[in-house]
């Protein structure tokens, strides 16, 4: 009999445009590389070819909220099926840029949409899925605005929005935190890059590694 390899982890970075996750995202890979795991890194909307077309949609036309939020979903379920799902199964460790958690704070906290309904979409796309451990980087919107900006990048449809569209973005985040406190660690994003990446360690290696 072949024995099947235990489950792998899943990992996922959250936080408002412009928090700094990018940097730390191929920090923790290349942690767990170093450690030996075999580590797949991806990103939402996206990591399919599907999800990267919907993706274009979703970075660049107009749409109705609930719209926003199924294909925010319906990507989602694309990556699971595709992606997410067989490389945990098969024992490896995915790393992704945003999940859930971020449609819940832009979907629900930024634009609006009925809880219910976010509830009842995540309960269809992902039931009983949550990563083992999400990181959420803090960030004051005004200072991430200042970050955004300076990058000199055409800004997408949600690096558009104004201010008060950020904090609630961030609001709900935390709420989303305080909600699930074991599984969602708050990372204070206006330290420097070495401190934040010192705390990420900490975190990944008192999670898993002890
Ligand atoms: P991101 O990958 O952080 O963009 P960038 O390439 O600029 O770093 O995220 C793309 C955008 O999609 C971001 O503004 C947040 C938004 N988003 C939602 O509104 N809901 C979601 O469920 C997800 C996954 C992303």
């Amino acid at each position: 009999m072949i024995a099947t390899p235990p489950r792998g982890r899943f990992i996922t970075f959250e936080g408002i445009d412009g928090a700094g996750k990018s940097s730390q995202i191929a920090a923790v890979v290349a942690l767990l590389q170093a450690a030996g795991i075999d580590v797949e890194q991806t990103r939402e909307p996206g990591g399919t070819a599907l999800g990267e077309r919907l993706r274009e949609l979703l970075l660049h036309e107009s749409m109705h909220l609930e719209t926003e939020a199924m294909l925010m979903f319906a990507a989602r379920r694309e990556h699971l099926a595709a992606r997410i799902g067989p490389a945990l199964e098969r024992g490896r460790w995915v790393v992704c840029d945003r999940f859930s958690d971020a449609t819940f704070a832009y979907q629900v906290g930024g634009r609006g949409l009925d809880r219910g309904k976010f509830d009842t979409l995540e309960a269809w796309v992902h039931p009983g899925l949550q990563p083992d451990l999400t990181l959420l980087f803090d960030l004051d919107p005004a200072l991430a605005a200042a970050r955004v900006a300076s990058t000199g990048a055409d800004p997408d449809r949600f690096e558009r929005e104004q201010r008060d569209f950020f904090e609630r973005v961030r609001e709900a985040y935390l709420e989303r935190a305080r909600r699930a406190p074991q599984r969602i660690c708050v990372i204070d994003a206006g330290r420097t890059p070495e401190m934040i990446r010192a705390s990420i360690e900490g975190i990944v290696r008192e999670r898993f590694f002890r």
